[in-house]
């Protein structure tokens, strides 16, 4: 079992006056491992990151990092604590270039020597970043930028990374790419929590996997486990989870469409 790194208890979050998203939601996630957040559009996956990062504060519950409780502390008190968000959509600035984007990341590093040394390390593990170093962001493809993001939030050298819905909108082959560089982030010891809509995919790169419904992880185990569990199938093949049944036993919904895709960029 890796050391633990990132922990919600027990949380409870919303936004204003309406009803709960977040209803006792608890996650753990170590040292090198990937934990990938599955569920459907909607059911508060980007809420689970913004908890953690900082973005909204629980009205219950705590988030704890490195055994040190953090809850209530802001994205960039977090950020100087080790913790990373590269939110869901596209987060590059996109008319400066690769370099200034990834120089940005490093804005707190003081120390010349110690900046080359994570440049050097980003260029490394990211060879487009290096590939386009004078480019401008935006003229990259959708992949490529993603690719930036990630660079830019290692330069911090960051214990936990929150990555909302990574392979959005990229081609199957970029996805790959994406995916690799996760499993990458993995072998440097980074603690990952992966959100992705793109399930099957992500959890075949997972150490963990948890479905999220109702406010709360409905299922969780080993990510391979967890692809063979036909409750999964009814999530994202039949559409949803019957609420109106016992919430420990998720049901085939054949009439429901699939989820669309989450399309907000918050
Ligand atoms: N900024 C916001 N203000 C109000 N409601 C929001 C906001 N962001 C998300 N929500 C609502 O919270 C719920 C969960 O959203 P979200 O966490 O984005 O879901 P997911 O990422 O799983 O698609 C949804 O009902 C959504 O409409
Ligand atoms: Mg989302």
């Amino acid at each position: 079992m890796s050391e633990t790194v990132l922990e919600l208890r027990d949380v409870e979050a919303g936004y204003g006056r309406a009803a709960l998203v977040l209803r006792g939601l608890s996650v753990t996630v170590g040292a090198g491992q990937v934990v990938c957040l599955v569920g459907p559009n909607g059911a508060g996956k980007s809420t689970v990151l913004k908890v953690a990062s900082g973005l909204l504060s629980p009205r219950r519950g705590r988030v704890v990092l490195d055994g040190r409780d953090v809850t209530g502390l802001g994205p960039q008190e977090l950020l100087r604590l080790g913790l990373a968000h590269v939110l869901q959509g596209h987060s590059v600035f996109r008319e400066m270039t690769v370099e200034e984007n990834i120089r940005l990341g490093g804005y707190t590093v003081r120390d010349k020597a110690t900046l080359a040394r994570r440049i050097e390390a980003v260029r490394e593990t990211f060879p487009v970043v290096g590939e386009r170093w004078k480019s401008i962001a935006g003229l990259l493809s959708g992949g490529q930028q993603k690719q930036v993001e990630f660079a830019r939030a290692l330069m911090l050298e960051p214990r936990v990374v929150l990555l909302d819905e990574p392979s959005m909108g990229l081609d199957p082959k970029t996805t790959d790419t994406v995916f690799n560089q996760i499993a990458r982030m993995r072998t440097l010891g980074v603690a990952v929590l992966l959100v992705e809509q793109n399930a099957r995919r992500a959890l075949q790169m997972a150490d963990v996997g948890c479905v999220l419904d109702l406010g709360r992880i409905h299922i969780s185990g080993p990510a391979a486990e967890l692809l063979d569990d036909p409750r999964l199938g009814a999530l994202y093949l039949g559409g949803g989870v019957v609420r109106a049944s016992s919430e420990a036993t998720a049901t085939r919904v054949d009439s429901a469409a699939p989820a669309a895709p989450a399309a907000d960029v918050t």
